[in-house]
């Protein structure tokens, strides 16, 4: 079996996924120098000891030379939501296996586009966060950011396979990249991205079969579960003492945010229907789009498809609307706004054991 898609027939250092001119864009942002230069004594400065300690190199922490077919599924078939599909079931296991491998490829190719975006933001906070063990603390996330590229890049160089970045997941960093102070970033980021990338990293970790995906994902969630911390211990004292009026901002901002992501859907959804990528790799599986769509609304409607497969974690209900609500980004007047259909889940029972140093979900 070929596995290499239209979009990915490339070979090292020549990724295929093209940029377009809404690519580069002219941003100005506030720039904050500090001239106290003592560290903060509390939780940030915990969370800055933490990340330099736990600096590592995938040169000397991953086997790299572990044999890695392609062709064949990383994850195990039975942990992925299409596979309780009828209509799936009805594919020949050829095809089955080819859908696997193909859209836990495209799934790898959000995780490090993603990671792009979170280097980006990283680099902000540090230059627009006007605290200096902030600061200190966002280098060291800048740094962790690179490294998660760097790990993303080569596993998908491995199996050779790299979609492109779902416009949903790109308009949702481009409006974090874009808004106007660094607050905003971190919610973007820290909160909400990261949140999405948490949950994914442990349902990954989980299900993998391939050993250096496994200890890659380990060690990336250990990174990301600092990053989801900063955003709280950092920011959650920064919001409580801001005006009424900009607190709003910032919980309107949120709930533009989490509209994008709630307006786009997340990968398991029909509207993967949009997704360029997602239509490539069924167009890659041989499976035809309206037969594959027909079936999983068949299988949503059934109920079928709600369920996530034991051990793994929600995004959205587990680690990103409890991280809002904990630092009161769900005002009464925002909160209005989710009534129209959105709902706010506000138990941190997870979010909180996976950032106490315990990245996997119980
Ligand atoms: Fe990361
Ligand atoms: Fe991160």
């Amino acid at each position: 079996m070929n596995v290499m898609s239209k979009s990915s027939d490339v070979m090292k250092g020549d990724w295929k996924v093209s940029m377009t001119p809404d690519d580069i864009y002219r941003h100005p942002m506030d720039i904050a120098w500090t001239f106290d230069y003592g560290l903060s004594g509390d939780r940030v400065e915990d969370l800055y000891r933490r990340a330099k300690q736990n600096q590592w190199d995938s040169d000397e922490y991953l086997p790299w030379d572990t044999p890695v077919d392609p062709s064949k599924p990383l994850i195990n078939a039975r942990s992925d939501v299409y596979h309780q599909m009828p209509f799936f079931k009805k594919l020949s296991k050829s095809q089955q296996e080819t859908f696997t491998a193909h859209s836990t490829a495209q799934l790898l190719s959000q995780f490090l586009h993603g990671e792009q975006g979170a280097l980006m933001t990283a680099a902000c906070v540090t230059h627009s966060v006007p605290d200096a063990t902030a600061k200190l603390y966002a280098a060291t996330q800048t740094m962790d950011e690179a490294r998660h590229v760097e790990v993303y890049a080569r596993y998908c160089d491995k199996i050779a396979m790299v979609y492109p970045m779902s416009p949903w997941l790109k308009a949702l960093i481009d409006a974090t990249l874009k808004s106007d102070r660094y607050e905003k970033v971190m919610i973007g980021m820290n909160m909400i991205v990261e949140g999405l990338a948490l949950g994914a990293f442990n349902n990954m970790y989980r299900t993998t079969q391939c050993e250096l995906l496994k200890k890659l994902t380990f060690n990336v969630m250990r990174d990301e579960s600092r990053h989801v911390s900063f955003g709280h211990v950092y920011l959650g004292p920064v919001i409580a003492k801001l005006p009424e009026a900009e607190r709003e901002d910032l919980a309107d901002f949120a709930f533009q945010a989490i509209s994008i992501l709630m307006n786009a859907g997340t990968s398991g959804t029909i509207a993967n229907r949009v997704d360029p990528g997602f239509m490539e790799v069924l167009a890659n599986s041989g499976i035809d789009a309206d037969d594959f769509f027909a079936g999983l609304k068949q299988a949503e409607e059934a109920g079928i498809t709600q369920e996530l497969p034991p051990g793994q974690i929600h995004s959205v209900h587990d680690l990103m609307m409890p991280a809002l609500a904990r630092v009161g980004l769900f005002t009464p007047t925002v909160r209005k706004k989710y009534e129209a259909g959105i709902p706010i889940f506000d138990d941190v029972q997870v979010l909180e054991a996976m950032e106490g140093g315990h990245p996997i979900a119980a």
